[in-house]
Formats: C-alpha cells, structure tokens, sequence
C-alpha cells in the first residue's frame, strides 16, 4: 500500500476513534406476520416489525442519533415509544398516541429522530396504541459514549438479551382492539414458550444461550409481558444485578431476578457451574389478592443455557431451579426493596427541596356511570381502574402535545387533576373494602377524564403512589414518560408521612422509569421536571391502562429557548 494511503487510512480511523457520536438509523415495517400458535393447531395473524416477534434490536452508544423509519402497512392506527428514552428537546418524538401525536395511519409513514444523550443501559421500544404492543417491541440498547466510557463494572465477556414476552394462540387485531385481555397461553424468552408447553408443536421452540465455561455473561433482561410480572431464575447459576431500567445499581448479588411489565433489569452471570445443559426459566408473579383464578397463566416458560464444548458423558438433561410460588410477594419484595444507585461523581443525585407534593392512590374501582354508555368503560360489572379517582381517557380530536403547542387545551383536557384523593379511607385493607361498601361507593370513578398535573419547569414533584383494594390490592407497575425517578421508599399498608419519612433513602435510592407499588401497599418517588412536555405516567399493564390507570404531567416550558417546546416536526402525522 503506498504510503500516503497509509497516513489516510490512519487518518481515517484516529478520526472514528474521537468521533464522540453517530447516527444508528433502523426502517420498522409494520405488518401482518402469520406465525404458528403455541398451542393450537395452524396459525394466527398477528402484527409484527420487519416479520419478527421481537422485533428489531436498536443499539446505539450514549450520544447517538437515533432515526426509525416507521412504514405502518398494517391495517391499525401505530406509533412508537421509545421507553426509558428521555427525550429531551424531542418531545414530540416520545410516541405514545394521543398525548404526544396523532398515529400513523394504515398506509402512511413516520420517521422518529432522537437523541440518546445522559443515559446508558438496557431500555426498549414498543408500539404505545391499542395492545399492539403484545408483538411489536424489541430492545433499545445504549451502550457508554464511544471512545470514553465503560461499564463501572468489570467487563463481561458477552452480553445478551433476554426480551420476556406473552403469547395469545386466539389473538387476532380485532379481538385484541374490542375487548379486555384474558390469561396469556404462553409467557416467551426471546419469542420462544420453550419446553413446558407440551401443546407445542412447532420446530426451535426454545431459546437457547451458548456459554463457555468460566466466562461472564451480561444478561440485558426486558419485561416486554403486557400484563404479567416474572421471577427470573438460571438453575445453578447466580446474578450480580448491575442495573434496572438503564440506571446502574450498587451490585447486589441474588440467585432470583424480579421483573413487572415494562421494567429491565441488567444482571452478570458468571458460567460456573459444571459443563451441561441449564434451564432459564420464568415464571409469573401474580400480586393480586383476592387470586383471580382463570386470569393468568401458572405455567413457566424455559430457555436453555448451554455449555459449550461439554463433553458426552458431560451431557445431560437440562436441570430446573426451583421458581418462587406464584403469589411470593415476600420475594419480590425482597428483590424490588434490595436495589441502590450506584453512587458516581458525574450522576445527579436525590433532590432534597421539594416543592411539589402529591398524593395519589392507584388501582381497580368502580365505574358509577352507565355502562350501556359509550364513554364507560371497563368490563361487565363496570371495573375501571384510576388515579385519585380519575379514570383517564385519551382525547381524540388533537394529541394532548398539540393542544399545549397551540395552547388550547379546552375540549382536550383540564389542568385539574387532584395532588390528594377526594376521600380519605382505608385504601389498603381489601376485606373492610368489600364491593358495594360505603368505601366503594365513595371511590366508585365517575365518567372517564382527561385531566393533567401542570408542573413548573424544575419543580421537583415528590409523589406518593398507595395502592387501593376496592376491587382486590394488587401490584401496578408505574411506569412515567420522560424522566428517571428516584424511589425513596416503599411500604405494606395505608402510607403514613411521619414514619415513612424516616425510611427514606436519600444518599442512593434507586432511580427508575417504572416502579411495581407493592400490594396492598406504597412507594414514593421523586423527580425534577426539568423536561418541558407532555409526560404520560401509567399502569404498565396494558389491561389496566386501557381502563383509565393513568395521568399526564404538563411541564411548562423554562427560561431559555432550549427549554422550551420546539414546534412540532413538519411531518408529524396529522389527526
Ligand atoms: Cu413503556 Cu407509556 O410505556
């Protein structure tokens, strides 16, 4: 090669090795997949990205540019969220309908362009209208700024990822837009119901991890589930957790990982144990009490960590762990309370003055409307899930976004969502609660809403999320768009502010996008709106969402033009 090459090819990758960002650019065609079920004979239609369930992994380094070409050739309204993703100065690009734009229609397309800037870790995308999100969704990885960062832990020989997802054999668009959702067939790693599902038919039903012996592995675990949480366990194998939900915890060591619908969880598992075949296995966390017999799935699904290189007589039959009871909530609860941040110089840390305080209790009540009216909602016997009583109901006219851009909210919704719930009562105590009670009555949710809590940019918002058992206590998975939080504390019971107050963590709670509330209980979180925009916070369980689990912060804009709401993308899908 002559010389001069040489100094250009040089050039050239000195040049790549200080380039600080990129842009990763994907093209998501929505479409109708065919696949087969897992437990019935023939196939199903369902809606998929580029033909695979889960679809598409994004990886990108923190600083990148991220540009999604959506081409929507599926016969249902679509968007995108990017969950975890913090969006700022691209709100418009968050993704969930309604709030933040109108969908992508049949037949149009989309291209959403952000940055992955201050943030690092194992997050993930899905579709944020309907339930379409059941089989589009794929993980969104950010790995450390190019050039610079690492991991502050030692670095793992391999990382994979570990998408858990749930399978409906009698799914099809239709059914899945008419009615409320009943117990999964299967749960899935990776697409895959894996060996316990003997109705299986279908060829490569099991997903399969190759390790080599002494070797550690980073495992990028998603709860993609719609509805369900999961107890995560490798037989013989233990985890060092390193992070949730893309913000790095104090490492915590633990042989069972705990995991509620839309939350990740970054573990490294060294390959120590003797050479063979090893179950990954999952299996449901089921929080609600009164049980729901018939509601969910009590199977557990498998994977298989295999050792590479085993010799014959070293080949054996995978081995199970032995999984938690469905209902341990002292395990999880266990995992959920065990987590810190990892305390680093450059991270910003629990906001201590806080000027915003809200109260606000989450779970299943009573719809006192009329259910042979339209806007009623829920299932027959008129359960509609709410926040302070309010049960959210998304407009249709403009996305909420749009309203605040052009400021006319009126007739798309009110700035009066409550800091406390209209009666105080025994909010935890499901057997004084019982169905048609004075307690019921009283938190029975009139018409559907859609009110907001308008926040001062950089008010620093502390709220308390109490579960209620009016309908039976259960975990909700609180998931708020926009912002990481920090979780103070969490509690069993009714929440009292002078003892809870004492258990707060204030040097290194651990910071989330979504927190399960425990059963029957609390936990307090805290965040500073320091990101103009639109921000829903909901039940990341999708059957409780779309009964009204729900709420929207309005940050107002800041001082500068780059705090304040940038005009919409010129392309941005109209009404
Ligand atoms: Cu991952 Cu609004 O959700």
């Amino acid at each position: 090669m002559p010389r001069s090459w040489l100094i250009l090819v040089f050039a050239l990758s000195a040049a790549a090795a200080v380039a600080r960002s990129a842009t990763v650019e994907h093209t998501f065609n929505v479409r109708t997949l065919s696949l087969p079920r897992v437990c019935q004979p023939g196939n199903i239609s369902i809606t998929a990205v580029n033909g695979r369930v889960p679809g598409p992994k994004i990886e990108a380094n923190e600083g990148d540019t991220v540009v999604v070409h959506v081409i929507n050739d599926c016969p249902y309204n679509v968007t995108v969220h990017w969950h975890g993703v913090f969006q700022r100065g691209t709100p418009w690009a968050d993704g969930p309908s309604m709030v933040t734009q109108c969908p992508i229609r049949p037949g149009h397309a989309y291209t959403y362009r952000f940055n992955v800037t201050g943030q690092d870790g194992t997050l993930w995308w899905h579709a944020h209208s309907l339930f379409l999100r059941a089989t589009v969704h794929g993980a969104l990885i950010i790995r450390p700024r190019r050039g610079a960062g690492a991991y502050p832990y030692p670095k793992p020989d391999e990382e994979k990822t570990v998408l858990l997802g749930e399978w409906w054999d009698a799914r099809n668009g239709d059914f899945f837009i008419g009615s409320s959702l009943g117990s999964a067939d299967a749960y899935t790693i990776n697409g895959k119901p894996g060996d316990f599902y003997d109705c299986h038919t279908t060829p490569n039903r099991i997903a399969k991890f190759e390790v080599r012996r002494g070797s550690t592995y980073l495992l990028r675990i998603i709860n993609a589930a719609l509805n369900t949480a999961f107890f995560f366990k490798v037989a013989s194998h233990t985890f060092t957790v390193v992070a949730a939900d893309a913000s790095y915890t104090t490492p915590y060591e633990t042989d069972v990982i705990v995991i509620a619908p839309g939350q990740t969880v970054d573990a490294l598992m060294v390959a120590n144990a003797s050479q063979g075949c090893y179950y990954m296995v999952i299996s449901s966390y089921q929080s609600a009490f009164p049980l729901r017999p018939g509601s969910f799935n009590a199977n557990v699904t498998t994977a298989v960590v295999e050792y590479v290189g085993a010799a014959p007589s070293e080949q054996h039959a995978p081995a199970l762990p032995a999984m938690p009871e469905l209902t341990d909530t002292t395990t999880a609860n266990r995992f959920y309370t065990s987590l810190t941040s990892l305390v680093r110089p450059d991270k910003p840390t629990v906001p201590l003055d806080v000027d915003t305080r809200m109260f606000v209790t989450v779970g299943l009540g009573f719809s006192s409307c009329d259910p042979a009216q339209k806007s009623c909602r829920g299932t027959a016997g008129g359960v509609a899930a709410s926040m302070n009583n309010e049960s959210f109901a998304l407009p249709t006219a403009i996305s909420m976004l749009d309203a605040r851009y052009r400021n006319t909210p009126a007739g798309v919704y009110t700035r009066d969502f409550p800091d406390q719930p209209p009666v105080v009562f025994d909010y935890a105590n499901v057997t004084k609660n019982v169905v048609g009670s004075s307690a019921a009555t009283l938190s029975s949710t009139g018409s559907p809403s859609t009110k907001v809590r308008a926040l001062r940019y950089n008010a620093t918002v502390e709220m308390v999320l109490q579960n209620t058992a009016l309908v039976g206590r259960e975990s909700h998975p609180m998931h708020l768009h926009g912002f990481n939080f920090f979780v103070l504390a969490q509690g069993f019971g009714n929440y009292d502010g002078a003892t809870a107050a004492e258990q707060f963590n204030l040097v290194n709670p651990q910071e989330r996008n979504t927190v399960a509330v425990p059963t029957g209980g609390w936990a307090v979180i805290r965040f500073v709106a320091n990101n103009p925009g639109m921000w829903f916070m909901h039940c990341h369980i999708d059957a409780h969402l779309a009964i009204g689990l729900a709420m929207v912060f309005e940050v107002e804009d800041g001082p500068t033009p780059d705090t304040a709401l940038p005009p919409p993308p010129p392309d941005l899908p109209k009404c």
